[in-house]
C-alpha cells in the first residue's frame, strides 16, 4: 500500500465515517512493510488532522467555490497535500503525482484535472503560508470551552494540541532504578531525560520505536505519562488491602498498581472485551495479577461477590479532552451534547463504586479531561449529595488546584491533561 494513499484512507475513515483513529490507522499500517512508509502514513494523518481547518482556510482561495459535502474525499487529499507541502516541505512533484494517482485510487478520476490544477497553483504560488483558523482547529464549541474554563492557559493549550505529545517510560522499580534505566538508554545512543518530578518516568527526547528500548519486550519498562502515573501513587494501596481498578482497560493503571506493594487482592473491570483482551496482554507482558472481570461495573450482581474494597480507581470514561495530542481524532469526532451524556455516565460510576467502597476507604476519581464539567463540577456534585464522602486534598505545584483540593493538570511538556480527586468515606465506628 502507498503510503500517502494508506493516509487519505484513515482521514476519510475518521471524517466521514466518524471512526477512532487508533483501529483505523492501525488497519493501513498493517498494509505497509516499509517503516520510513508506515512514518510517512502517521505523519501526514496527525498533522492533516491537528490543522484541518487551517488547511481549509489556506486553500479556500485556490478554489472557485467551495467543494460539495459530497466530495469531502477530494477535500482530503487536498488538504493533505497541502500538509505535506506546507509543513513537512515534500518535494511538490511527489506530492501532486500521487495526490493525483490518490484520485484514481479512491474512484474521482473524473477530479484528476482539478485536484491537479490546484496543487500546481499552490506550488507556483511560491511563498504560501498556513492561515491560522481562529479557534485553532478546535471545534467551536470546545474551543469556547477551553476559553472560558482556561483564559490564561487556552492559547498554550492550543498550541500544545498542534504537537504530538512526548513520549514517557515507566521504569519498573523491581528491574532498574530510574537513573540506571536512564543511564542505559544513553549508553545505547537513546535521547531521554528523567521526568521533573515523577521519581519513575523517563521522556524520550529523540525518536525512539520504543519496542526496540532495552528490556522492553521483557516488560521491565513500559510506556506511560508521568502523569497517568499519579493515579496508582496517589491511590495509597498497602498490602492486605482490597482493591478495585473499575474501569481498567487497557490496563496502565492496573499494572502500576500491582507494581506498588505486594500481598493486595486486585479486581480489574471493564466492560469492553476487546479492551479486555489489550489489558490481559498488558498484564502478561508485565508478568503482572489481577482478577479481570468482563461486565458493566454498574451492574454489580454480575460480577459482585459482596465484598467490600479499601481503595478503588475510578478512571472514568469521559471526553479526553487532555489528550487530543495523542487522538487529534477528537476534534472531528467529539460533540458537545457528549459531554453531558458522559458527565450523566460518570455520575453514575461514582456512586456504584461509593457503594462497594468500606467505611474509611478511599476512592481516586480520575479523568483525561480537562473540562470542567467531568471534573470538578462533578465532584462537587458528588460531594454535596453523599453525606459520608469527604475530599482528602490533594497538592502539586504543575496542577492547578482548588479550594476543594483536587488536580487539575493540563497538558505541556511533562505529561498529559488528568483530574485527579481523592474521595473518603466516612467510618462512623472510627
Ligand atoms: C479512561 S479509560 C480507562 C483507562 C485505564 N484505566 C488505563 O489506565 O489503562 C475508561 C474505560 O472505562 C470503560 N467503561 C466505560 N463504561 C464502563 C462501564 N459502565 N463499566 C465498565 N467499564 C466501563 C471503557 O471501556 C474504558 O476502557
Amino acid at each position: 500500500m502507498n503510503a500517502r494513499l494508506a493516509a487519505i484512507y484513515v482521514l476519510y475513515d475518521v471524517i466521514v465515517g466518524r471512526r477512532s483513529l487508533s483501529p483505523a490507522l492501525a488497519e493501513q499500517l498493517d498494509k505497509i512493510s516499509n517503516p520510513p512508509d508506515r512514518g510517512l502514513t502517521q505523519e501526514i494523518v496527525f498533522g492533516t488532522l491537528r490543522y484541518y481547518s487551517s488547511l481549509q482556510l489556506t486553500i479556500r482561495p485556490f478554489l472557485k467555490k467551495a467543494i460539495p459535502e459530497k466530495n469531502k474525499p477530494l477535500a482530503i487529499v487536498l488538504y493533505s497535500a497541502l500538509y505535506q507541502l506546507l509543513m513537512m516541505k515534500l518535494p511538490s512533484y511527489a506530492v501532486i503525482n500521487e495526490s493525483v494517482d490518490a484520485v484514481k485510487d479512491i474512484d474521482f478520476e473524473w477530479a484528476t484535472g482539478f485536484v491537479n490544477g490546484v496543487l500546481r497553483a499552490v506550488v507556483r504560488h511560491g511563498d504560501l503560508t498556513l492561515k491560522r483558523d481562529k479557534n485553532a482547529d478546535h471545534p467551536i464549541w470546545l474551543a469556547g470551552a477551553i476559553r472560558s474554563a482556561y483564559p490564561d492557559e487556552a492559547e498554550n493549550m492550543f498550541k500544545q494540541n498542534h504537537y504530538p505529545a512526548p513520549v514517557m517510560l515507566r521504569v519498573r522499580r523491581q528491574y532498574h532504578s530510574r537513573d540506571d534505566y536512564l543511564a542505559l538508554l544513553h549508553t545505547n545512543d537513546i535521547q531521554a531525560q528523567a521526568h521533573i518530578d515523577n521519581k519513575d518516568a523517563i521522556i524520550l527526547t529523540g525518536k525512539t520505536n520504543v519496542a526496540d528500548l532495552p528490556y522492553f519486550s521483557q516488560g521491565q519498562v513500559t510506556v506511560q505519562d508521568a502523569n497517568a502515573q499519579l493515579a496508582a501513587n496517589l491511590l495509597g494501596v498497602q498490602s492486605g488491602m482490597r482493591v478495585l481498578d473499575a474501569c481498567a482497560a487497557p490496563g496502565g493503571k492496573t499494572a502500576h498498581i500491582a507494581d506498588k506493594v505486594d500481598g493486595i487482592t486486585l479486581t480489574a473491570v471493564d466492560h469492553a472485551a476487546g479492551r479486555i483482551d489489550t489489558l490481559n496482554d498488558t498484564l502478561s507482558r508485565l508478568h503482572v495479577d489481577a482478577n479481570v472481570i468482563t461486565a458493566d461495573l454498574r451492574d454489580t450482581t454480575q460480577w459482585h461477590d459482596g465484598q467490600l474494597f479499601d481503595r478503588i480507581l475510578l478512571d472514568a470514561p469521559c471526553s479526553a479532552t487532555g489528550v487530543i495530542r495523542k487522538h487529534p481524532d477528537i476534534l472531528f469526532n467529539r460533540r458537545q451534547s457528549d459531554i453531558t451524556k458522559l458527565s450523566a455516565v460518570q455520575a453514575e460510576l461514582l456512586q456504584t463504586c461509593w457503594k462497594l467502597l468500606k467505611p474509611g476507604g478511599r476512592l481516586l476519581y480520575v479523568t483525561c479531561s480537562i473540562l470542567p464539567e467531568e471534573n470538578i463540577e462533578q465532584v462537587n456534585n458528588f460531594i454535596k449529595k453523599t453525606p459520608d464522602a469527604t475530599i482528602r486534598p490533594l497538592g502539586h505545584n504543575r496542577a492547578i488546584s482548588n479550594k476543594l483540593g483536587t488536580l487539575q493538570f493540563l497538558p505541556d511538556k511533562y505529561g498529559d491533561g488528568f483530574f485527579y480527586a481523592l474521595l473518603e468515606k466516612q467510618d462512623h465506628c472510627a
